[in-house]
């Protein structure tokens, strides 16, 4: 077997040792440097842009304006809105103005800083209260409706409200957004750290004015995207190869850490306002939600991102009568992006803030009201959109996870501590994840590749999915290597290329071995039926008498190497190459109406997060975090569990420490690790048990009955939050309505308030 063992990432060592080849890494023949300068206001006209001393300055080769630009100029991935260079207007702080081309990454980012620019100051909608009160927003408000909300909510036995403001994340990849461009009779070769090669093509092609095949983007890795390089390389690429063009030389680009944090889009900005009506237990009876999703000036993926936070709304529970109102609202700041979990961490959020909010209403534990709203069967497994869950696994889960986590004894232990401890406050939360699985714009969810068996039984494989350190590439292999029967040694995994597989999506939605899997699969299985019908006429057995594993292939009575069969069909002029392509079966859905199938399956989990908070510091510490996910059954144990272990961490930094501030004037101050603080070593949890689910399965027809698990575990860092707002609550008799992220500051403020003091 090659798929399901726990085979170490294909890069690990060359990571380590610093041999792996990241874009910037790539040698270019004299490469000229590449910078932006870039807006100082939130929004305003260009009244003139001065570029005379950028021009004059040490090593510039050449400065362009967007009247320079050979055709179209626009980088967006969705309303053609987002211009590589501002026309007339600038929309947040940080928007590219000029392009700056140099002998040197340096001299380029100094000229940059050289531009005399005269603005002219509009009015800046920088909240989603401005942008509200102002009617600024990207479609009208979208709504899911089910059942009689507004009726059930007046009939309910008793009900809470409340409004929670969710802070933005920055992507922090640890290579930063970079690209290069080499000219190439006429033609442009791109290297993009991107997890979407097709589209930095299809967006090459528009700006030079070329058809899609005068351009080939190649993508050997990324240093991690987490949603931030599905669009956000854009800008790069086209710059690059505007200039290789230009030039006829090769061009190269990279953002500068702090530039980085000031360009690009982040996490959406979420304020969720909730209203919930409940029976003695706990149990639903009602529920309102009004999402705010600050979008930023350009629509980029917003629309989705919010569409898939009203999907997530719900998370693991039955909301039997439910509204959903999601507001997309246009601001001047950032334009904001895909991140991991891409809008379903923030509806995630506001649902385990109503149980939350519920329990300590009722004076109950949480978990109890967790457990009386989980999706059940017959009437209780419709979702807000009219989806029936049809592989609900969440109670099996949490009653595995509450008891291997000793959930109980702990809640009663910290209970006795808490009343013995003044200063320092324990708190716990287990919280559930049910995450959709698929694009939700359906056509996404189609994936190709590429397989050659060479005469001498070398693999050579290609797929259009991209690698960022989550181990695609790695799984993909395994699957290549399982229908061979051949060891994973002998497939060669070669960077994403767009000349090999055309029309690819973004390696994204967590979709990525789900989708390019069942196309390597099907490419290999072409190759292995025509290897099949060679050998059973060639030595005269039946088809089924012909057996792949083990690096050995057996034809009846006869055994040989793959490689030697392989020499065999060469010889007997047998096609060895073919691609293969797949489509998610079974779904639709109409974002409008609200209502369909949009994934194909859910992807399963649950957390117990333990903290210890310092009621005078509001310092804290996330002691023990147990963790049992369903990942179906794993294509690659290690992997995925590096994937939930990395994926917790990053949702806890989200609504924990890490903490985006702009000032009323837009510009973002926390744009560099000094200020802005993503998990470190020491921030992972003391103890940390991260366990697959034993019986886990999919039930659908995936790739080896796996399911995905990029962006589920990321919401298992909501239980971090919920348990310092379970310490938190220890402090006083209400309900801490804390905001994230819970850095240490507002820990701190919601402990005195609880504690009856002003801030
Ligand atoms: N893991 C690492 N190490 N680096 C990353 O950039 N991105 C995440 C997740 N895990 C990411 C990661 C995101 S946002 C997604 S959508 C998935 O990986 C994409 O890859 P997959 O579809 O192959 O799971
Ligand atoms: Mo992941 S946010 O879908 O790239």
């Amino acid at each position: 077997m090659s798929v399901a063992k726990p085979n170490p990432h294909d890069s690990g060592p060359a990571h380590v040792s610093g041999v792996a080849r990241y874009t910037d890494d790539i040698p270019l023949s004299n490469p000229v440097h590449l910078a932006f300068g870039l807006s100082e206001k939130a929004h305003a006209k260009l009244v003139s842009v001065d570029v005379s001393a950028v021009r004059a300055a040490a090593g510039v080769i050449d400065v362009l304006l967007a009247a320079d630009l050979p055709a179209a100029n626009d980088v967006s991935p969705s309303a053609h809105d987002e211009p590589l260079l501002a026309v007339e207007t600038v929309h947040f702080v940080g928007q590219p103005i000029f392009l700056v081309v140099a002998e040197s990454h340096r001299a380029a980012r100094v000229a940059a800083q050289l531009g005399q620019i005269e603005y002219d100051e509009l009015p800046a909608l920088l909240t989603i209260d401005e942008a509200m009160a102002a009617d600024s927003k990207f479609e009208d408000a979208m709504v899911f409706l089910n059942g009689s909300p507004d009726d059930a909510m007046s009939g309910a036995d008793r009900s809470v409200e409340g409004a929670m403001e969710i802070g933005a994340q920055e992507h922090f990849y640890l290579e930063g957004q970079a690209a290069s461009a080499q000219p190439n009779e006429g033609d442009v070769i791109v290297h993009s750290s991107t997890q979407h090669p097709t589209e930095i093509q299809h967006k090459v092609a528009e700006a030079l004015g070329v058809p899609m095949n005068a351009v080939r983007v190649e993508t050997r890795r990324m240093g991690g995207g987490f949603g931030g390089k599905e669009s956000q390389g854009n800008s790069l690429a086209v710059a690059s190869a505007v200039i290789a063009m230009r030039l006829n030389r090769p061009a190269k680009m990279r953002y500068d850490r702090d530039d980085d944090m000031v360009i690009t889009g982040k996490r959406h900005d979420f304020r969720i306002k909730y209203k919930a009506g409940f029976d003695q237990t706990g149990r639903l009876q009602s529920v309102i939600f009004e999402q705010f999703a600050r979008c930023g000036w350009a629509m980029d993926l917003s629309l989705p991102v919010a569409d898939r936070a009203m999907l997530h709304a719900d998370n693991a529970y039955f909301l039997p009568n439910v509204r959903i109102t999601s507001h997309r609202l246009k601001t001047n700041t950032v334009s904001n992006t895909a991140y991991r979990g891409f809008g379903g961490p923030q509806g995630i959020v506001g649902i385990e803030r109503v149980m939350d909010h519920i329990a300590h209403e009722l004076g109950v534990d949480p978990l109890e009201v967790r457990r009386v709203n989980f999706y059940g069967t017959d009437d209780r497994n419709i979702t807000p959109y009219h989806m029936t869950v049809e592989d609900n696994v969440t109670p099996e889960i949490v009653d595995e996870l509450v008891e291997s986590s000793d959930y109980l004894a702990r809640r009663a232990e910290i209970t006795k501590y808490n009343k013995a401890s003044p200063i320092l406050k324990r708190g716990i939360a287990l919280t559930p994840v049910k995450f959709g699985i698929s694009f939700t714009l359906t056509h996404l969810n189609q994936a190709g590749a590429l397989v050659h068996v060479y005469s001498d039984g070398s693999i050579h494989l290609n797929h259009g999915g991209t690698e960022m350190g989550q181990g695609l590439f790695t799984k993909i292999a395994q699957v290549a290597a399982q229908v061979f029967g051949v060891s994973l040694a002998d497939v060669k995994i070669t960077a994403t290329d767009t000349a090999k597989v055309p029309n690819t999506s973004a390696t994204a939605a967590s979709s990525g071995s789900d989708l390019n899997g069942m196309a390597c699969k099907a490419a290999c299985e072409t190759i292995r039926a025509r290897l099949v019908a060679f050998a059973a006429e060639n030595w005269n057995t039946s088809e089924d008498q012909i057996r792949f594993s083990d690096n050995i292939v057996k034809v009846g009575e006869t055994s040989m190497s793959f490689a030697e069969l392989a020499a065999a069909a060469y010889g007997a002029r047998v096609q060895l190459s073919a691609t293969g392509f797949y489509k998610t079966p079974k779904i639709k859905w109409d974002r409008f109406a609200g209502k369909g199938r949009p994934f194909l399956y859910f992807s399963y989990g649950a957390a117990v997060t333990e903290v210890v908070i310092d009621t005078l510091t509001g310092e804290n510490r996330i002691l023990r975090t147990d963790i049992l996910h369903d990942v179906g059954r794993s294509l690659n144990p290690a992997l995925d569990i590096g994937q939930i272990e990395g994926a917790y961490v990053q949702g806890a930094g989200w609504l924990t420490t890490e903490e985006l501030v702009w000032d009323d004037k837009g510009k973002l101050w926390t744009h560099a690790p000094s200020t802005y603080k993503i998990p470190a070593c020491s921030d992972r949890p003391k103890e940390f048990n991260v366990a697959l689910w034993a019986r886990g399965e999919n039930r659908e027809d995936t790739i080896y009955k796996s399911k995905a698990v990029g962006e589920p575990p990321f919401n298992l860092g909501i239980s971090a939050f919920l348990a310092l707002s379970d310490a938190v609550a220890s402090c006083g008799e209400n309900y801490p309505d804390m905001d994230a992220p819970a850095t240490s500051e507002r820990v701190l403020k919601t402990v005195d308030m609880e504690k009856g003091f002003a801030w």
